[in-house]
């Protein structure tokens, strides 16, 4: 959440701090900000709302200083006001700071300062990072940096720059992903690469306790204890057009669309059809630890959750496993037994979010195996885990999530599949996924090219205040993913819920204002779904049912219907989500929302 950007070399700092900060609006879109700095004083301009906004106030203005840092800020502390707008600055106005993270320790921070005679311009907890590091300032800024951070408890990760040490960004990081960028006689500092892969391909992404000095000639990284760290540039392989809508009036439609594709990705070079085994190059290190595990426990948040929901019947199916999935939220504050028969699997999209590394790190501080199901290289979950699988699906920009899910999913059944050949899932068990898995991008096209049958029906949905969705078994989860999914983006009040569970609670919500959206398969919870369906119209609750091409029963009893192929049943999942990722892109963009960048959201979650 919040993102940096900072520029130091030889040219204007504004426009590339500009391009960065749009680059990572969707860290969070409150308000932006970016101050410039030479030895003459310092330009800073903040707005509240979007980068297109302080785009617009400094069009025509000369911002020609070569050194700068800008932020684009998801409050935490403090309303989104300009004035809680960042880079915050210190009563001098000669230093300033961009910070994301959250200092705990702030208000005894600031009654310390306000003592000391400091005077306080804003309610942000990062104002007294600022304030310190120019109580500190001798005659250059890292060591004021050092000295302030030795104050601070929480997360963080920071730029600052300062008019009275130019021609310098020092950053530093605990909790909150920093990543240096090297270019030939100019240095970037970002939170996300995707900042950066428009100048430079050299990164180096920093550990915790760590600090950077960043000239245009060279950086320096360093210990919070002043010891020189050596640390090498890694090569990114994400390209800038990766990243544009080609065509699509939104990043979310483009990406529902790119799922034949990112479902090739996860698949590519990762199958051996004849021998019914997937080949996972990021576990080998760790695979005879991971043959003899008894147990996994799947650790995510939001959609990824629902991912790891999916992947317990995933490996259920495949493994021989005990299989756990819980909340990382929840999962990092349990009493927990683990031990090295047990592994922990952290899936996440953007590899940052801070409950799911809390979870991880938690693990193996217990003994435990963590692996990663991870999209964004080099990532700190990436990096953390023990072993790990990419998901190779390129940037996902939209900030509600959909070809990441379904190649989570994917690669789940590549995990599950993996173990389960060393464990008793027979050859002919393991042809069956992987055949189905070679067919799923031409199924996966078939349902987009009904897309337009999509968007007539959530024309009729989309009056409707509420939406119930249910399923069973893995389309419990699938339930919850489409009602997240529409309540995120649309503002609909969604509730998705397992089937068996109407007679206890939510039926009585049911009339005529209410619709369910229900999710069929050709499995043992078929009858008992066309029971559900029939107990809802009874009430006249209106009902969309997704059901698979040969069902004859769901068009007799449900009002609307959309059809999906049939697949082996542990992908049917993946089939599934798909209309309900059109249904509530369609539905948000009846209702004029902001389908990219939902009010209130980020699309990477790096406070608690
Ligand atoms: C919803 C969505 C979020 C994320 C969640 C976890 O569309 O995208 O619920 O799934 O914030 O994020 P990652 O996967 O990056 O850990």
């Amino acid at each position: 959440m919040c993102g940096i950007i900072g520029y130091v070399g030889g040219r204007k700092a504004a426009p590339i701090l500009l391009n960065g900060l749009k680059r990572l609006e969707y860290r969070g879109y409150d308000s932006a900000g970016l101050v410039t700095v030479n030895k003459t004083g310092a330009r800073r301009y903040r707005v509240v709302g979007r980068v297109q906004n302080l785009d617009k106030l400094v069009k025509g203005l000369d911002l020609s200083m070569p050194c700068g840092i800008a932020h684009t800020r998801w409050a935490t502390h403090g309303k989104p006001t300009e004035a809680n707008a960042h880079p915050h600055t210190d009563d001098t106005q000669q230093f300033y700071v961009a910070h994301n993270g959250i200092i705990e320790n702030h208000e005894k921070l600031r009654t310390q300062l306000e003592a000391e005679g400091v005077h306080f311009r804003t309610e942000t907890d990062t104002e007294v990072i600022v304030q310190l590091i120019a109580k500190f300032f001798e005659t250059n800024l890292e060591t004021a940096v050092e000295d302030a951070l030795k104050h601070l408890e929480g997360t963080f990760g920071i730029a600052a720059v300062s008019s009275a040490d130019p021609m310098k960004i020092v950053a530093a990081r605990r909790g909150s992903p920093v990543i240096i960028g090297v270019g030939k006689d100019e240095m970037f500092v970002a939170s996300d690469v995707s900042a950066l892969v428009q100048y430079t391909d050299q990164v180096i992404y920093m550990e915790d306790n760590e600090l950077a000095v960043l000239t245009p000639g060279e950086y320096q990284m360093l210990s919070f204890d002043h010891k020189p760290i050596q640390r090498e540039t890694l090569q990114i392989d994400w390209k800038v057009e990766d990243e544009g809508l080609k065509g699509f009036p939104h990043f979310m439609l483009k990406e529902i669309y790119d799922q034949p594709e990112t479902v090739r990705n996860a698949c590519r070079g990762r199958m051996i059809v004849s021998e019914g085994v997937s080949v996972l190059g990021g576990l080998q290190s760790k695979m005879e630890e991971i043959k003899n595990l008894r147990k996994l426990i799947i650790v995510s948040c939001g959609t990824s959750y629902h991912a790891g929901l999916i992947g317990r019947y995933i490996f259920e199916n495949l493994t021989d496993l005990n299989i756990e999935v819980e909340l990382a939220s929840e999962f990092r504050y349990r009493r927990l037994r683990l031990d090295e028969t047990t592994a922990v699997l952290a899936i996440s999209q953007s590899g940052e979010t801070i409950d799911t590394l809390a979870a991880i790190r938690e693990a193996r501080r217990k003994g435990a195996l963590t692996i990663g199901l991870v999209n964004v290289v080099g990532s700190t979950i990436a990096r953390e885990t023990d072993c790990g699988v990419y998901c190779h699906a390129g940037p996902e920009i939209g900030v509600a999530s959909t070809k990441i899910f379904v190649s989570q999913l994917v690669i789940l059944n590549l995990m599950a599949l993996l173990i389960g050949r060393y464990q008793s899932v027979s050859l002919n068990e393991g042809v069956a996924v992987i055949k189905a898995l070679q067919n799923l991008p031409d199924q996966i096209s078939d349902i987009l090219a009904q897309a337009s049958q999509l968007e007539e029906l959530a024309k009729t949905y989309q009056k409707y205040p509420n939406c119930l969705f249910i399923g069973r078994q893995m389309h419990t989860a699938v339930a919850l993913e489409g009602a997240l999914k529409l309540k995120e983006i649309s503002y609909i009040h969604a509730e998705g819920y397992a089937a068996g569970e109407m007679k206890h609670g939510p039926i009585s919500l049911i009339d005529e204002n209410f619709p369910t959206i229900a999710l069929l398969s050709n499995d043992a919870s078929y009858d008992k779904m066309i029971n559900n369906i029939q107990e809802i119209r009874a009430r006249s609750g209106p009902v969309f049912a997704i059901t698979y091409t040969g069902d004859a029963q769901a068009e007799k009893v449900a009002d609307d219907i959309f059809r999906v192929p049939e697949t082996h049943e542990l992908l049917q999942p993946i089939l599934s989500v798909i209309p309900l990722q059109l249904f509530a892109y369609y539905c948000a963009r009846f209702r004029g929302t902001e389908i990219d960048k939902p009010r209130n959201l980020a699309k990477s979650v790096t406070v608690e």
